[in-house]
C-alpha cells in the first residue's frame, strides 16, 4: 500500500520504478530477501515520494538520476525501523512479524546494518557529490540522536519542548531532508530549497503527532502494528502529555505510564483515561496547525501539479488511519 491512490498518476510511474529498484536492492542475498521482502511490501513510501516529487518542482527530472537516491531513502528508513523495533521489542511492523521477533535482536541489528550499507552503496553509485552525501550523513546522525534521546527518557514524562525536539529529530528532519534533497536536485534557488525543507519539517511534526495518536487509537489491522506499543516500551508521547495536564485521573495515568511492567488491563485503563479527555482532539488540532504551516511554505515557483500533490500528501498525513 503506498501513495498511488492519493496522488493519482503524478508519481505512479516513478513509484513502479522505485518498487523495482527496492526489490533489486534486497535481492542479492537469499536470507536478506526472504527476511525483508514482506517488510518492504508494506510501507507508504512517503520519503521517496516526497523526494521524487520535489525533484520535479521545476520540470522533468530524469528518473535515472533520482532513482538510486529515492531507493536509498526508503532503505535508510526501513533500516531505522528494523533497529527501532529492536529497541521497542516490537512484534509487528507493516502487518508482518518484525525481524527481531522472527530472528532475534542480534540478526535484526545486522539486517538493519545491511539495508543501511546497501543504501549508501546506491548513493555512491549515483555519484551525487559531497553536498548530498553530507546531508545524508547529517540525517542519519540526527535520527540516531533522536532515538538515543527517546531511549534515555523512557518511562519519564517529557516536557513539550523535549517531546518536540524528539519528534523533530526522529521524524521531521527525515521528511524535511527528502524535500530538501529533491529541491537541490531540481536546481531550485536557496530560498525555495529552504521553503520546501520547512514544508517537510511541518509535515513531519504532524505525521509523528498523528502516529502517536494512532499508537493508542488506531486499528491494528490497518496500522499493521500493535496498539499501546509506546506505553509498553515507555515512550511517553503527546496524547499522554496532554491527558496528564487536563485529566482528573492524571495521577493514575502517570503511575501507569511511568511503570516498567504493565499489563494489558493497565494499558486499557490508560487508554480509557486518555479517551475521557480532549487529548485526541488536541493532538489533531496541533497536527492541523503544522499542516497549515506546511502548506504555507510551498514555493510559488513550483509546477502546479507538484504543489497539488504535496498538498494532497499534507491532507493525507492528518486524515490517515495507517
Ligand atoms: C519509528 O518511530 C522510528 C524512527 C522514526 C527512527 C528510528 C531511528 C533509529 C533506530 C536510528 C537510526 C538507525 C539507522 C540504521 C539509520 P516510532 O517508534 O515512534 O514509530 P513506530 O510506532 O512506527 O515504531
Ligand atoms: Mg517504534
Amino acid at each position: 500500500m503506498n501513495f498511488v491512490s492519493v496522488l493519482e498518476d503524478i508519481a505512479t510511474k516513478d513509484l513502479q520504478e522505485l518498487e523495482n529498484c527496492v526489490e533489486q536492492a534486497i535481492s542479492e542475498d537469499k536470507f536478506i530477501y526472504e527476511t525483508c521482502e514482506p517488510l518492504f511490501n508494506g510501507g507508504k513510501r512517503l520519503r521517496p515520494v516526497l523526494f521524487l516529487l520535489c525533484s520535479r518542482s521545476l520540470g522533468d527530472c530524469p528518473i535515472e538520476k533520482t532513482l538510486p537516491l529515492a531507493t536509498a531513502l526508503e532503505l535508510i528508513h526501513t533500516a531505522s525501523l528494523v533497529h527501532d523495533d529492536i529497541l521497542d521489542n516490537a512484534q509487528k511492523r507493516r502487518r508482518v512479524q518484525t525481524v527481531n521477533s522472527m530472528h532475534g535482536a542480534q540478526i535484526a541489528v545486522l539486517v538493519g546494518d545491511y539495508l543501511f550499507a546497501k543504501a549508501f552503496q546506491l548513493v555512491a553509485q549515483g555519484n551525487y557529490g559531497s553536498k548530498i552525501d553530507a546531508i545524508l550523513s547529517m540525517l542519519v546522525k540526527d535520527l540516531c540522536i533522536g532515538e538515543i534521546m527517546q531511549d534515555r527518557a523512557i518511562f519519564t514524562v517529557p516536557t513539550m519542548t523535549e517531546y518536540y525536539d524528539r519528534i523533530n529529530l526522529k521524524t521531521a528532519i527525515f521528511l524535511s531532508t527528502c524535500c530538501k534533497l529533491g529541491a537541490i536536485i531540481a536546481g531550485m534557488e536557496q530560498k525555495d530549497i529552504d521553503s520546501l525543507a520547512s514544508y517537510g519539517t511541518s509535515l513531519g511534526l504532524a505525521f509523528q503527532i498523528i502516529d502517536d495518536v494512532l499508537d493508542f487509537f488506531g486499528d491494528e489491522k490497518i496500522t499493521g502494528k500493535k496498539i499501546g506499543g509506546d506505553i509498553k516500551s515507555g515512550v511517553i508521547n503527546l496524547p499522554v502529555i496532554r491527558a496528564l495536564s487536563v485529566s482528573d485521573e492524571a495521577d493514575v495515568l502517570r503511575e501507569i505510564v511511568t511503570r516498567r511492567e504493565v499489563t494489558q488491563s493497565d494499558i486499557d485503563d490508560a487508554l480509557e483515561i486518555i479517551k475521557n479527555t480532549d487529548a485526541v482532539e488536541y493532538c489533531k488540532q496541533r497536527a492541523d496547525s503544522h499542516i497549515d504551516s506546511a502548506r504555507q511554505n510551498l514555493p510559488f515557483v513550483m509546477k502546479s501539479s507538484v504543489s497539488l500533490a504535496l498538498e494532497q500528501i499534507a491532507d493525507f498525513v492528518v486524515d490517515r488511519s495507517w
